[in-house]
């Protein structure tokens, strides 16, 4: 196992960080997480040498720090730091973090949290936590020892992230990166300011979910050309952890053989350790990605809100990531998201309001039809 630098904290951390979100049930699709499974996977990867572990207060239906909390008896919590989150959206005052706390250091049997993250922030509710105290709060905890570092996660706009960045003492962040999220969210510039601000950053999604470990056939066939084999999870981490403002790179395993490639992995990759040829090529794979997007919307809302209620650039970018990375339309949490919400391409009349307001005069009614077609299964 690689360690690395943990910026300005002046601590290192293992590369591969396990994410506890992915847990599987007994059985596939069971709702219930299997907790002896879960518990033998996380002490697997912890006997490997992972010393970051990475779960929140609403994962799994709330049992992931219990869960974790029990892997980490036996003397197990003394060789790792545990990084868990606060549920911003339920907090409207100082005594319900301070119930948010306890209750997390109880599931997590233990008296002190080591990355204690806002999860899922923008900046509308930075604004918010800031009206009710909460980063008053954080600087109180870090004071008494229930928290060693402050930190938040983070999948909204660049903009958004660099505000929140420069707007507090922060002593570390978690973003979305992967080879495709280069210019998404907090993207590469994000990633290289919080380097540039000594502040560490911790990869999620480094596989996009899972998605970036199966190959499409027009991808495969570059790894395959490539006078050197590795896999494909072991290209997109060889990817990130080249990055030197890297600090952990979080992945979450359901199974024993994905917790030991990770750790096969991350023994081999460090910063720097990409030539130009390997660069290369992981721009023509991104580049073969991209040649199966279905339309060019960017996500700028201009369209919205649609009269009738269709939820225009929701629809259009699960229809590009089911013809990009694959799967079911019916398993697409956005998509069910839209069926379950009615915001379907089926509500549109054609009144093309939208098409006079999209600035990449994109054929939006045409390609709504089109892509209804497609995502119904
Ligand atoms: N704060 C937030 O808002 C937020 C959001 C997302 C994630 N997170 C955290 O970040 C962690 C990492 O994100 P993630 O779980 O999405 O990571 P990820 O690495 O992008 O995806 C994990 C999935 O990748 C697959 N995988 C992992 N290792 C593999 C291997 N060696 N070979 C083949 N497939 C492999 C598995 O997919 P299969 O299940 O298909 O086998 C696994 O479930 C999460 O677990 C969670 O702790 C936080």
């Amino acid at each position: 196992m690689k360690y690395r630098e943990m910026g300005k904290l002046g601590i290192r951390a293992s590369a591969f960080g396990l994410g506890c979100m992915r847990f599987n049930g007994p059985a596939s699709g069971d709702s219930v997480i299997d907790e002896q499974k879960a518990i033998g996977l996380i002490r697997r990867a912890i006997d490997g040498g992972v010393t970051y572990l990475d779960t929140a207060y609403v994962y799994l239906d709330k049992t992931s720090e219990i869960v974790l909390g029990k892997a980490l008896q036996d003397g197990y919590r003394d060789r790792v730091t545990i990084a868990t989150k606060m549920p911003m959206e339920a907090v409207k005052n100082e005594e319900d973090m301070e119930n948010l706390l306890n209750t997390e250091l109880k599931k997590l049997q233990t008296d002190h949290i080591d990355f204690y993250l806002m999860h899922g922030i923008d900046r509308k509710k930075w604004e918010y936590f800031k009206s009710i105290g909460a980063p008053a709060f954080f600087d109180r905890k870090k004071a008494e020892g229930k928290i060693r570092y402050k930190c938040f996660s983070f999948h909204g706009s660049y903009e958004d992230y660099e505000y929140i960045l420069k707007d507090y003492d922060w002593d570390m962040v978690q973003i979305q990166y992967n080879f495709m999220d280069v210019d998404n969210q907090a993207g590469k510039k994000g990633l290289e300011l919080a380097g540039s601000m000594g502040i560490p950053v911790v990869i999620m999604e480094g596989l996009l979910g899972g998605r970036l470990s199966k190959a499409p056939d027009n991808v495969q066939a570059l790894y395959d050309a490539f006078p050197v084999k590795r896999s494909p999870v072991e290209w997109a981490f060889r990817w990130l952890c080249n990055h030197p403002q890297v600090s952990v790179v979080l992945s979450g395993c359901n199974e024993a053989e994905q917790i030991d490639d990770n750790l096969r992995i991350f023994d081999t990759v460090e910063s720097g350790i990409m030539n130009e040829d390997e660069l290369r090529l992981m721009d023509s794979v991104r580049a073969a990605y991209l040649s199966r997007t279905k339309v060019g919307c960017t996500g700028c809302r201009y369209c919205m809100p649609c009269p009738n209620g269709v939820n225009i650039p929701g629809v259009f970018s699960a229809w590009n990531e089911l013809s990009l990375y694959g799967g079911e339309p019916r398993y697409h949490w956005d998509l069910r998201g839209i069926r379950e919400r009615g915001e379907t391409p089926d509500k549109c009349v054609a009144c093309g309001a939208c098409e006079a307001a999209c600035p990449q005069h994109l054929p939006i009614i045409e390609k709504l039809q089109q892509a209804w077609k497609e995502m119904q299964d």
